[in-house]
Protein backbone atom coordinates (compact mmCIF):
# COMPACT_ATOMS: atom_id res chain seq x y z
CA UNK A 1 0.00 0.00 0.00
CA UNK A 2 0.79 3.71 -0.98
CA UNK A 3 1.25 5.88 2.36
CA UNK A 4 2.54 9.63 2.12
CA UNK A 5 4.70 10.46 4.85
CA UNK A 6 4.78 14.04 5.24
CA UNK A 7 7.56 15.49 6.29
CA UNK A 8 6.92 18.73 8.93
CA UNK A 9 9.60 20.53 8.19
CA UNK A 10 8.41 22.50 5.31
CA UNK A 11 5.70 23.21 7.12
CA UNK A 12 4.74 26.51 8.51
CA UNK A 13 5.21 25.96 12.09
CA UNK A 14 3.21 29.13 13.31
CA UNK A 15 0.20 27.43 11.78
CA UNK A 16 1.74 23.56 12.62
CA UNK A 17 -1.61 21.51 13.82
CA UNK A 18 -3.72 23.30 10.81
CA UNK A 19 -0.64 22.31 8.39
CA UNK A 20 -1.02 18.78 9.79
CA UNK A 21 -4.55 18.31 9.66
CA UNK A 22 -4.36 19.41 6.02
CA UNK A 23 -2.16 17.31 5.11
CA UNK A 24 -4.15 14.80 6.33
CA UNK A 25 -7.49 15.38 5.06
CA UNK A 26 -5.41 15.43 1.50
CA UNK A 27 -4.54 11.84 2.52
CA UNK A 28 -1.28 11.75 4.01
CA UNK A 29 -1.12 8.94 6.91
CA UNK A 30 2.27 8.97 8.65
CA UNK A 31 3.72 12.03 10.17
CA UNK A 32 7.31 12.19 9.24
CA UNK A 33 9.50 14.29 12.02
CA UNK A 34 13.10 15.08 11.08
CA UNK A 35 15.23 15.56 14.06
CA UNK A 36 18.50 17.07 13.55
CA UNK A 37 21.53 17.87 15.41
CA UNK A 38 23.87 20.12 13.86
CA UNK A 39 26.60 17.08 14.47
CA UNK A 40 25.28 14.08 12.12
CA UNK A 41 24.03 16.90 10.00
CA UNK A 42 24.54 20.54 9.23
CA UNK A 43 20.80 21.88 10.52
CA UNK A 44 19.60 22.21 13.73
CA UNK A 45 15.31 21.21 13.93
CA UNK A 46 13.67 19.55 16.95
CA UNK A 47 13.25 16.92 19.38
CA UNK A 48 11.02 15.07 21.75
CA UNK A 49 9.11 18.26 22.68
CA UNK A 50 8.24 18.34 19.06
CA UNK A 51 6.50 15.08 18.81
CA UNK A 52 4.65 15.34 22.75
CA UNK A 53 3.55 18.49 21.03
CA UNK A 54 2.22 16.62 17.81
CA UNK A 55 0.66 13.81 19.46
CA UNK A 56 -2.82 15.47 20.91
CA UNK A 57 -3.03 16.90 17.73
CA UNK A 58 -3.53 13.71 15.41
CA UNK A 59 -4.01 10.01 15.68
CA UNK A 60 -1.45 9.72 12.43
CA UNK A 61 1.42 7.61 13.34
CA UNK A 62 4.70 10.12 14.35
CA UNK A 63 8.01 8.55 12.37
CA UNK A 64 10.96 10.24 13.49
CA UNK A 65 13.74 10.20 11.61
CA UNK A 66 16.85 10.94 13.78
CA UNK A 67 19.99 12.49 11.56
CA UNK A 68 21.68 13.06 15.05
CA UNK A 69 25.01 11.25 17.08
CA UNK A 70 24.08 8.67 19.28
CA UNK A 71 20.43 8.28 18.33
CA UNK A 72 20.76 5.99 21.78
CA UNK A 73 20.51 8.50 24.33
CA UNK A 74 17.28 9.75 22.96
CA UNK A 75 15.68 6.85 22.44
CA UNK A 76 13.30 6.82 25.61
CA UNK A 77 12.67 10.59 25.24
CA UNK A 78 10.95 9.83 21.84
CA UNK A 79 9.07 6.70 23.43
CA UNK A 80 8.23 8.76 26.03
CA UNK A 81 7.13 11.95 23.86
CA UNK A 82 5.23 9.64 21.69
CA UNK A 83 6.19 8.29 18.66
CA UNK A 84 5.37 5.52 17.48
CA UNK A 85 8.21 4.81 14.62
CA UNK A 86 12.13 5.75 14.60
CA UNK A 87 14.78 5.17 11.95
CA UNK A 88 18.64 5.93 12.58
CA UNK A 89 20.87 6.52 10.20
CA UNK A 90 23.00 3.39 9.53
CA UNK A 91 26.24 5.94 9.49
CA UNK A 92 25.72 7.23 13.52
CA UNK A 93 25.29 3.58 15.12
CA UNK A 94 28.34 2.33 16.24
CA UNK A 95 26.34 -0.78 17.34
CA UNK A 96 23.59 -0.45 14.61
CA UNK A 97 21.96 -4.22 16.00
CA UNK A 98 21.60 -2.68 19.83
CA UNK A 99 20.15 0.61 18.98
CA UNK A 100 17.41 -1.17 16.73
CA UNK A 101 16.86 -3.40 19.55
CA UNK A 102 16.82 -0.65 21.81
CA UNK A 103 13.72 0.74 19.64
CA UNK A 104 11.69 -2.15 19.85
CA UNK A 105 12.39 -2.18 23.84
CA UNK A 106 10.75 0.83 23.71
CA UNK A 107 7.48 -0.32 21.99
CA UNK A 108 8.32 1.48 18.84
CA UNK A 109 9.00 0.19 15.54
CA UNK A 110 12.31 0.44 13.86
CA UNK A 111 13.46 2.03 11.06
CA UNK A 112 17.41 1.84 9.29
CA UNK A 113 18.32 4.63 7.20
CA UNK A 114 21.19 5.06 4.27
CA UNK A 115 22.37 7.99 3.04
CA UNK A 116 23.03 7.87 -0.56
CA UNK A 117 26.49 7.29 -0.52
CA UNK A 118 25.92 4.31 1.78
CA UNK A 119 25.40 0.81 -0.17
CA UNK A 120 22.34 -1.24 0.70
CA UNK A 121 24.70 -4.41 1.41
CA UNK A 122 25.65 -2.60 4.96
CA UNK A 123 22.15 -3.66 6.20
CA UNK A 124 22.09 -7.11 5.23
CA UNK A 125 22.39 -8.37 8.73
CA UNK A 126 20.14 -6.01 9.94
CA UNK A 127 16.98 -6.43 7.76
CA UNK A 128 15.33 -9.01 9.39
CA UNK A 129 14.67 -6.90 12.66
CA UNK A 130 13.62 -3.86 10.84
CA UNK A 131 10.40 -2.70 9.81
CA UNK A 132 11.33 -0.28 7.13
CA UNK A 133 14.11 0.90 5.32
CA UNK A 134 14.57 4.38 4.51
CA UNK A 135 16.68 5.11 1.40
CA UNK A 136 17.61 8.71 1.40
CA UNK A 137 17.67 10.45 -2.02
CA UNK A 138 19.64 13.69 -1.35
CA UNK A 139 22.08 14.07 1.67
CA UNK A 140 20.43 14.77 5.13
CA UNK A 141 19.99 17.88 6.23
CA UNK A 142 17.64 20.16 4.31
CA UNK A 143 14.23 20.10 2.82
CA UNK A 144 13.94 21.44 -0.61
CA UNK A 145 17.22 19.65 -2.19
CA UNK A 146 17.15 17.97 -5.64
CA UNK A 147 16.46 14.21 -6.10
CA UNK A 148 19.80 12.27 -6.45
CA UNK A 149 18.55 9.19 -9.34
CA UNK A 150 20.81 6.84 -7.66
CA UNK A 151 18.27 6.11 -5.17
CA UNK A 152 16.17 3.71 -7.44
CA UNK A 153 18.50 1.41 -8.08
CA UNK A 154 18.97 1.10 -4.53
CA UNK A 155 15.16 0.68 -3.39
CA UNK A 156 15.24 -1.88 -6.71
CA UNK A 157 17.91 -3.54 -4.68
CA UNK A 158 15.82 -3.55 -1.50
CA UNK A 159 12.91 -5.36 -3.35
CA UNK A 160 15.19 -8.13 -4.90
CA UNK A 161 17.34 -8.87 -1.57
CA UNK A 162 13.74 -8.59 0.72
CA UNK A 163 12.13 -11.23 -1.57
CA UNK A 164 15.74 -13.47 -1.51
CA UNK A 165 15.65 -13.17 2.29
CA UNK A 166 11.83 -13.75 2.59
CA UNK A 167 11.47 -10.52 4.34
CA UNK A 168 8.81 -8.38 4.65
CA UNK A 169 10.34 -4.75 5.76
CA UNK A 170 8.93 -1.77 4.17
CA UNK A 171 10.75 0.70 1.88
CA UNK A 172 10.54 4.56 2.68
CA UNK A 173 12.33 7.48 0.18
CA UNK A 174 13.20 10.42 1.64
CA UNK A 175 14.45 13.72 -0.26
CA UNK A 176 13.27 15.22 -3.29
CA UNK A 177 10.00 13.53 -4.06
CA UNK A 178 8.05 14.93 -5.57
CA UNK A 179 5.66 15.17 -8.44
CA UNK A 180 8.01 14.58 -11.22
CA UNK A 181 10.47 12.41 -9.61
CA UNK A 182 7.43 9.65 -7.31
CA UNK A 183 6.76 7.37 -10.18
CA UNK A 184 10.42 6.44 -10.50
CA UNK A 185 10.31 5.32 -6.74
CA UNK A 186 7.30 4.01 -6.53
CA UNK A 187 7.83 1.87 -9.77
CA UNK A 188 11.19 0.68 -8.10
CA UNK A 189 9.28 -0.66 -4.95
CA UNK A 190 9.21 2.18 -2.55
CA UNK A 191 5.72 2.06 -0.63
CA UNK A 192 6.61 4.82 1.92
CA UNK A 193 6.98 8.24 0.34
CA UNK A 194 8.28 11.00 2.72
CA UNK A 195 7.63 14.67 0.86
CA UNK A 196 8.16 18.32 2.55
CA UNK A 197 8.04 20.66 0.27
CA UNK A 198 5.57 19.19 -2.57
CA UNK A 199 2.99 18.73 0.22
CA UNK A 200 3.39 22.11 1.61
CA UNK A 201 4.32 24.43 -0.43
CA UNK A 202 2.14 27.33 -1.68
CA UNK A 203 0.01 26.57 1.94
CA UNK A 204 -2.08 24.05 0.17
CA UNK A 205 -1.21 21.41 2.01
CA UNK A 206 -4.83 19.29 1.10
CA UNK A 207 -4.43 19.99 -2.59
CA UNK A 208 -1.06 18.52 -2.75
CA UNK A 209 -1.09 15.66 -0.82
CA UNK A 210 -4.42 15.10 -2.60
CA UNK A 211 -2.39 15.37 -6.23
CA UNK A 212 0.75 13.82 -5.27
CA UNK A 213 -0.91 10.82 -4.24
CA UNK A 214 -2.94 10.47 -7.23
CA UNK A 215 0.33 10.47 -9.08
CA UNK A 216 1.66 8.34 -6.72
CA UNK A 217 -1.07 5.62 -7.31
CA UNK A 218 -1.08 5.87 -11.01
CA UNK A 219 2.42 4.74 -11.06
CA UNK A 220 1.67 1.80 -9.37
CA UNK A 221 -1.15 0.65 -11.75
CA UNK A 222 1.85 1.38 -14.64
CA UNK A 223 4.30 -0.61 -12.69
C1 LIG B 1 16.11 15.81 4.68
C2 LIG B 1 14.91 15.27 5.40
C3 LIG B 1 13.68 15.19 4.57
C4 LIG B 1 13.18 16.49 4.04
C5 LIG B 1 12.41 16.20 2.79
O1 LIG B 1 17.22 15.72 5.49
O2 LIG B 1 15.17 13.99 5.91
O3 LIG B 1 12.65 14.47 5.23
O4 LIG B 1 12.34 17.16 4.94
O5 LIG B 1 12.07 17.40 2.22
P1 LIG B 1 11.75 17.57 0.68
O6 LIG B 1 10.57 16.70 0.38
O7 LIG B 1 11.49 19.02 0.57
O8 LIG B 1 12.99 17.12 -0.07
ZN1 LIG C 1 13.43 12.73 6.72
Amino acid sequence: MIELAFSILASDFAHLADEVAAAERGGGTIVHVDVMDGHFVPNITFGPPMVKALRPITKLPLDCHLMIEDPDAFIPAFAEAGADMISVQQEACRHLHRTLQQIVVHGMLPGVVINPATPVETLIEVLPMVHYVLVMSVNPGFGGQQFLPLAVDKIAHLVELREHMGLNFRIEVDGGVAHDTVASVVQAGADMLVAGSAIFEKGRAEQNAVEFLRTARAAVSKS
